[in-house]
């Protein structure tokens, strides 16, 4: 798109000539790290009729949704609703909860939101203590246990599906050595809800959040958390306010949770109507069927994949069924192969974050977009971009 010159400094009078046209977004096939496409049932709910925050059609609405999540993350937690916000209003929100100046907090960093994660930790005045894995590999448990014996950690906060790498995290067993600890464990699992097995309750985690734009498909804006008693007693019980306002768990609570409800901002009505909706699509699916279309659908993209002659970047054993990372070929262009996909076959692909960039793709099935023919779609267009790289080449092109 070009620059549009009206905004040059100077120029404002010129602004009333020009014609602004109406949107016609192009329709992608988003298979990427998100967010996914929307499913058409949750893209209806988007244009149904607005209503008050506090219209009693809304509460009705509210009360619906909170059980909805409950099911959704496996948990009787009261204190669960989505966060207006993205996943890193969630991210935000866990971690300015429960730190107060000075508090350790154990960050486990594989991936580029592990990384955020202790970027946030540092900001609202916690004591740090990074547990690393190289970037593909999951989290020793011994690791965890070593940090948590060598300081008063608080909390150790740990990503489910690390997006950046393709790789789901084992809890269970960190989850048991935490609370052997009297930690709190909180968990991101903005990828893995609705996409992946996660269970809130049956694994022990104290705060779990996520986003609206994964496997939920629905679009992004919201923040589903849920916060177990134990880590409310704490909340509760802070020396100091939470510095973030917007954030704070407790004055939400009034408004997502109380009977008498109370205002804390005007909620965004028709994202939560849309959540209701994607969250409807995952209740009449079920939780097991949703996981286990997840899984098999991975695993028949895998096989393309490899039978194509990539390689799969994660770690095989801890693959996260709803993110796929594969290595871009050696002496192939990553954002080249990128835009084929996208300029040619409308598809989009994610390329690598951080010290991952140019070395990695990452190819997402997340909620409605997990399907098989998504899946051939993406192999043949991908088979196609790298032949279109191939014969790019200089040694391909001389004549005989
Ligand atoms: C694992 C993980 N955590 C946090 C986030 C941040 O979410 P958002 O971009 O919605 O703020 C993302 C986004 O992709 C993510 O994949």
């Amino acid at each position: 798109m070009a620059v549009n010159p009206c905004f040059r400094k100077g120029d404002l009078g010129l602004m009333s000539k020009k014609i602004y046209g109406e949107l016609k977004p192009p329709e992608r096939l988003l298979l990427g790290a998100g967010p996914s496409n929307i499913d058409p049932r949750v893209q209806r709910a988007l244009s149904l009729p607005i209503v008050e925050h506090l219209d009693p059609y809304f509460m009705e609405v509210m009360d619906e949704i909170v059980e909805l999540l409950r099911y959704a993350f496996k948990t009787s937690n009261y204190m669960t609703f989505p966060i207006s916000g993205t996943g890193s209003a969630g991210m935000e929100s866990a971690i300015c909860n429960v730190i107060e100046e000075g508090d350790e907090i154990i960050i486990c960093i594989s991936g580029f939101f592990g990384e955020r994660m202790s970027e946030m930790a540092q900001r609202y005045g916690g004591k740090v203590i990074e547990v690393r894995a190289p970037w593909g590999r999951v989290i020793e448990k011994e690791a965890v246990e070593d940090a948590l014996a060598n300081s008063k950690a608080k909390a150790v906060a740990i990503v489910h599906a690390e997006t950046s790498t393709g790789i789901l995290q084992p809890l269970k067993e960190i989850s048991r050595i935490v609370h052997e600890y009297g930690a709190l464990l909180i968990v991101d699992a903005v990828t893995s809800l609705g996409g992946c097995e996660l269970d809130v309750d049956g694994w022990g985690i104290d705060i779990c959040y996520s986003a609206s734009q994964k496997c939920l498909s629905c679009p992004p804006g919201l923040a589903p958390i849920t916060v177990s008693e134990r880590a409310m007693n704490i909340i509760r019980n802070r020396r100091t306010k939470v510095r973030s306002w917007y954030l704070d768990l407790s004055t939400m609570e009034k408004y997502w949770l109380e009977s008498n409800r109370v205002y804390h901002h005007t909620a965004p009505i028709l994202l939560i109507y849309a959540l209701r909706e994607g969250l409807r699509l995952l209740y009449e699916e079920g939780l097991e069927n949703r996981w286990a279309r997840h899984e098999e659908n991975h695993r028949a993209l895998v096989k393309g994949l490899e039978e194509m002659g990539l390689e799969i970047f994660a770690d095989r054993n801890y693959m996260c069924p709803a993110i796929t990372a594969v290595n871009v070929p050696k002496g192939v262009s990553d954002e080249a192969v990128r835009r084929t996909l996208r300029e040619e076959y409308n598809i989009v692909i994610s390329g690598g974050l951080g010290e991952l960039k140019g070395r990695i793709w990452r190819i997402g099935l997340m909620g409605i977009n997990s399907n098989k023919k998504n899946i051939l779609l993406v192999l043949e267009a991908l088979k196609n971009a790298l032949k279109k790289e191939e014969a790019k080449k200089p040694n391909n092109n001389k004549q005989p």
